[in-house]
């Protein structure tokens, strides 16, 4: 034992490693990680993390955001869980109560879920457009690219032998496929540490996630400085690199082989090159994307006006801190009080009452993500809208595309983008209810995929994620025991808990987004309830664990009281006049249909942030001085 801490202290002082491993947070010696990089286990099984500075910023990679647990917070670095893992022998999903397998998931899915067409009355298509693009900050795809592209034949003999397979059967009743010969729906089990090796295959799988844990753009900026560089930075004036066609700003295209496989060539050729490449996935993040590079570009001029004493380097990092902070405002301020209730968030500390500043950083949390966070956001697949309706900019309507015709299809959704951003303020979204689109709820993947259910593959992975079930979580919400289906009765509609009843035998079988989707919404917001417990936890615990986070007054690169007042302005209709293409007015709440009391206006009229506030006034002294 002596020897080993011995060896460890040397290895500690003398090998120049800045290797650790990802699972454990460990350091590692050269001859380890030489060791990975020959078992190929390198990329998900290490991070480099060079040696923390405490007055140094954001780091694009996310390490030694917690001086103490520097690793975590880095990218593919652990969640946790809220509640402990619930799985069956052999790291398998979990039995029903008496033992058996649980329901069919497809079932379940058509049991309970409608398809079906409801607008909402409210809210604006922007909004499911956004919550795609801030989910992209910190989940990874690999995943639904797995079954895609590098395990695509679960559904054949083949993949009845491999282990990552774990597709969907289709029953012969099912409502939609008893007119098809469809009988089973592609999908693979989720990448986790176990299986690549980095952590002994005798404990519980835990999933792997590609982005950083916290709200730092990571799907804009990228996850290393590596790729950043690369991709990324112009090195002048702060700017990304960019592209200018047809008298408007784009990030740059890739020449030749590329992700957008659906678009359709020779016509359609463009494909963007950032440094995360989930830019071409789905049209929501696409387009905000496209505004947030422009933005990032108008930011960085503006700055580079008002001090032309800054280097690159500064001009580029201020921005980012800029661009970062202004849309976590619109992400936390924003939007989230329309779907969770603004009091409900105060009361539960989520966001701040007030407009300066607030500090609420503590180090004993390092900054992680649950597992459940992520998940619960599939929630939202049932408030997606299937079609896209295009506008011209005095409001007459132009045309439709289906959303899932646009995935991987960024030379057509820049084709149509004006159409697509007027689209975006004026249509409704799909209602907050249990109606759910025809093409989430069977084709999905578009051209990729014959045939898929997004909500048959939710459901399956919440049992291959091994969560807890629903019950469980409701206790450990709010607190109550649910000993039977008739405890369910003040948090679901009686008609819901005939179709629970109807799909498993126990209530204590109730898969958690089974439960969502079915659940009552919590006072004052139009979420269900614990919906709105996991991703409240989670907001908050992303504010207490930033040590960046843009509203402390003392962190490196803190912003002042007179710059944090301009980062308040910062709203959805703002970006929109800023960088929104083909927008000259919009509604003052962008993710409200325009209506009594938010009635379009000009952009003029629509606050933007004031730059003077981040005037460097020894510019001009040097300037004067020279
Ligand atoms: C090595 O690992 C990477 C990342 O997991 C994977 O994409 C690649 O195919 C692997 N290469 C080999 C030779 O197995
Ligand atoms: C766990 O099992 C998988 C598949 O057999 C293997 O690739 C991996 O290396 C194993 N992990 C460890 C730590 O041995
Ligand atoms: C959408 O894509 C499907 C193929 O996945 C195709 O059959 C259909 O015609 C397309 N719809 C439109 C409106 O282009
Ligand atoms: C499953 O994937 C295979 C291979 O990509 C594809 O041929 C098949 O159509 C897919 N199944 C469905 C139901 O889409």
């Amino acid at each position: 034992m002596l020897f080993i801490v011995l060896i460890g202290l040397f290895c500690e002082c003398c090998a120049l490693s800045n290797y650790y491993e990802s699972y454990t947070g460990n350091k590692i010696t050269e001859e380890e990680y030489k060791q990975h990089v020959k078992r190929n286990t390198s990329f998900w099984c290490t991070v480099e993390v060079l040696p923390c500075d405490p007055r140094e910023g954001r780091r694009i990679d996310g390490s030694c955001n917690n001086l103490k647990y520097f690793t975590i917070g880095s990218n593919r670095t652990p969640t946790y869980r809220m509640l402990p893992a619930s799985y069956s022998e052999g790291f398998e999903p979990r039995l029903s109560k008496r033992g058996e397998t649980m329901p069919l998931a497809r079932a379940v899915r058509t049991n309970i879920l409608l398809e079906g067409h409801v607008p909402d009355r409210q809210f604006t298509q922007m909004l499911t457009h956004f919550l795609v693009f801030i989910v992209g900050d910190f989940v990874s795809v690999q995943d639904t690219i797995n079954y895609v592209l590098w395990t695509p034949y679960c559904c054949t003999e083949k993949g009845k032998s491999d282990y990552m397979c774990t597709p969907n059967s289709v029953p012969n009743d099912d409502p939609v496929h008893r007119f098809s010969n469809v009988r089973c729906l592609n999908m693979t089990r989720p990448g986790s540490y176990q299986r690549n090796g980095c952590a002994p295959n005798n404990t519980v799988p835990e999933r792997t996630i590609s982005g950083t844990p916290s709200f730092d753009l990571s799907n804009i900026y990228g996850n290393s400085m590596a790729s950043l560089n690369e991709k990324g930075r112009l090195f002048e004036k702060g700017l990304l690199k960019y592209e200018i066609e047809d008298g408007k700003m784009w990030p740059p295209s890739i020449k030749g082989p590329n992700l957008c496989y659906a678009n359709q060539p020779p016509r359609e050729t463009r494909c963007h090159d950032t440094p995360e490449r989930g830019s071409n996935a789905i049209v929501g993040a696409n387009i905000i994307t496209i505004w947030i590079w422009r933005y990032h570009n108008a930011i960085a001029t503006a700055l580079a006006n008002i001090n032309p004493c800054w280097n690159d380097e500064r001009l580029f990092f201020t921005t980012r801190e800029i661009v970062i902070a202004a849309i976590i405002q619109i992400f936390y301020y924003e939007l989230l009080p329309l779907m969770m209730g603004r009091d409900n968030l105060i009361r539960d500390g989520v966001i701040s009452p007030d407009l300066g500043f607030r500090d609420i950083y503590d180090s004993n949390y390092a900054p992680q993500i649950s597992l459940e966070y992520p998940f619960a956001w599939r929630w939202t697949h049932t408030i997606q809208e299937g079609n896209i309706k295009m506008y011209d900019n005095k409001g007459y309507h132009l045309k439709d595309m289906k959303l899932v015709n646009m995935t991987l299809r960024t030379a057509y959704v820049v084709e149509n983008i004006d159409g697509i951003t007027q689209g975006a303020i004026r249509q409704p979204m799909a209602k907050f209810d249990k109606a759910v689109d025809f093409d989430m709820a069977e084709v999905v993947l578009g051209p990729h995929q014959y045939a898929s259910d997004v909500f048959t593959s939710d459901l399956a992975k919440n049992r291959y994620f091994f969560l807890a079930p629903y019950i469980k979580y409701r206790e450990y919400c709010f607190g109550e025991r649910i000993r039977s289906f008739d405890d369910l009765v003040h948090m679901f509609d009686p008609d819901s808990i005939e179709l629970l009843k109807e799909s498993y035998k126990d209530v204590e079988d109730i898969d958690l987004i089974a439960g969502m989707w079915l659940e009552k919404y919590i006072p004052g917001g139009t979420v269900p309830g614990t919906f709105y417990c996991i991703i409240a936890q989670q907001q908050l615990r992303s504010v207490v664990s930033d040590r960046h986070w843009y509203e402390r007054p003392n962190r490196p690169n803190a912003f002042t009281l007179d710059q944090l007042l301009e980062i308040r302005k910062s709203s959805m209709a703002g970006l929109l006049c800023a960088v929104g293409d083909s927008i000259t007015e919009v509604q003052p709440h962008a993710f409200v249909r325009a209506g009594p009391g938010n009635e379009m206006r000009d952009c003029t009229q629509i606050k933007q942030l004031n730059m003077l506030a981040w005037r460097d006034k020894s510019c001009r002294v040097n300037q004067w001085g020279k």
